[in-house]
């Protein structure tokens, strides 16, 4: 029996959590399977409560005992650095090695898009985002603080076993799914060496996979693209930082941070599913925040655990929410969250899956 770890955490985090595990349990009922979910108390609350974020023990169950973490969101502004953020979020990321951060942005209804040209075309970017190193390690410091020589560095690693096995994920993932192209992001032209790692290693790697159109771009060029001819990309991959950045960028493309769920994953040992959205304290505990990023993670979950059907069960059942207007205002309806929870829950049984 599939076993998972729900941290709830801070902010909308909760509100769209309880969504996404009502429509993961009616989900498993629906189809005879059993889940053991258990909540996790890790957040500011407890932070502030206790100074801790997360302990050994802790990541050690959570990395031993679980078969996939389900995450709300992190973040709240009493802990003015983030600081259990990066403990728990970037802790899990980087101690369970997870070093896929797949986000999918996918048009589902052309009236989602604030661009207004785009004329029915079709829109998926499958965004690859190394997830374990890149600007994201940490590693640098500050000096001669607060005084006027003041310097602040902040290194950006690049391993070429880190570049590798990310290429290699999007270029296994395009082959397996059909899609047509693999676009590499970088900024080679003014940071050369983290640049041309990722483009050797980019041309070795894809070589591999003749089938599949292959293209590199620099990171600004790919930004303006992805507002300009969304449609002209189909799998990125890119380093931590780019990636975060154009994840936010290609989901308000296709619909909103609201809509957009992502994967962080170890193949074949680890994985953590949570919205790309924050916690966003300005909304939360009003019933407002859009739950269906986080009810797409659970699409996401199930197709981990080995179930496409029941993944396209639940994704049809978010696509047939947004089809009918049963939305919260972000989206142009009028629903709670709670309603759209509930709606998408019911909605399930007469959303069965197309095949499986
Ligand atoms: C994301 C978030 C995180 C990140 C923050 C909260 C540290 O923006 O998951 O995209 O930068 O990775
Ligand atoms: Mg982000």
């Amino acid at each position: 029996m599939p076993r998972i770890a729900v941290i709830p955490g801070d902010g909308i985090g909760t509100e769209v959590t309880r969504q996404a595990v009502k429509v993961m349990e009616r989900a498993a009922a629906l189809s005879g399977r059993t889940l053991e979910v258990t909540h996790w108390d890790m957040g500011a609350e407890r932070y502030l409560r206790t100074g801790v974020a997360i302990t050994e023990a802790e990541f050690r169950a959570l990395a031993e005992d679980y078969d996939a973490i389900l995450l709300g969101a992190l973040g709240d502004p009493r802990v003015a650095d983030d600081a259990h953020l990066r403990e728990i979020l970037l802790g899990l990321r980087f101690r369970l090695d997870l070093y896929v951060n797949y986000r999918p942005n996918v048009l589902l209804d052309p009236r989602l898009s604030p661009l207004r040209n785009l004329d029915g075309r079709p829109v998926r970017v499958d965004i690859f985002r190394e997830n374990t190193e890149g600007a994201y390690v940490n590693l640098g410091g500050i000096f001669r603080k607060d005084t006027p020589d003041e310097v602040a560095i902040q290194e950006d690693l690049n391993t070429r076993r880190g570049v590798e096995r990310i290429v290699r994920a999007a270029f296994e993932y395009a082959r397996m799914r059909g899609r047509p192209r693999v676009t590499m992001v970088d900024k080679a032209n003014a940071l050369p060496a983290a640049g041309s790692l990722w483009r050797r290693v980019f041309t070795e790697v894809g070589a591999g996979y003749p089938e599949i159109e292959q293209d590199a771009m620099f990171v600004d060029a790919a930004a303006m693209d992805l507002v300009r001819r969304p449609e002209r990309f189909a799998v990125v991959v890119t380093s931590n930082l780019f990636g975060d950045i154009l994840s936010d960028l290609a989901a308000a493309v296709t619909g909103g941070l609201g809509l957009a769920p992502s994967a962080n994953v170890h193949p074949g040992r680890h994985a953590l599913f949570e919205p790309v959205h924050g916690s966003a304290p300005d909304i939360a505990g009003r019933g407002v925040a859009n739950p269906l990023a986080a009810i797409r993670c659970v699409a996401l979950l199930f197709e981990y655990l080995g179930d496409p059907g029941l993944a396209e069960r639940v994704e049809n059942a978010a696509v047939a929410a947004i089809a009918g207007g049963k939305t919260t205002p972000d989206l142009g309806g009028s629903l709670t969250t709670d309603q759209v929870g509930d709606w998408v829950a019911a909605a399930l049984a007469a959303a069965p899956p197309r095949s499986s």
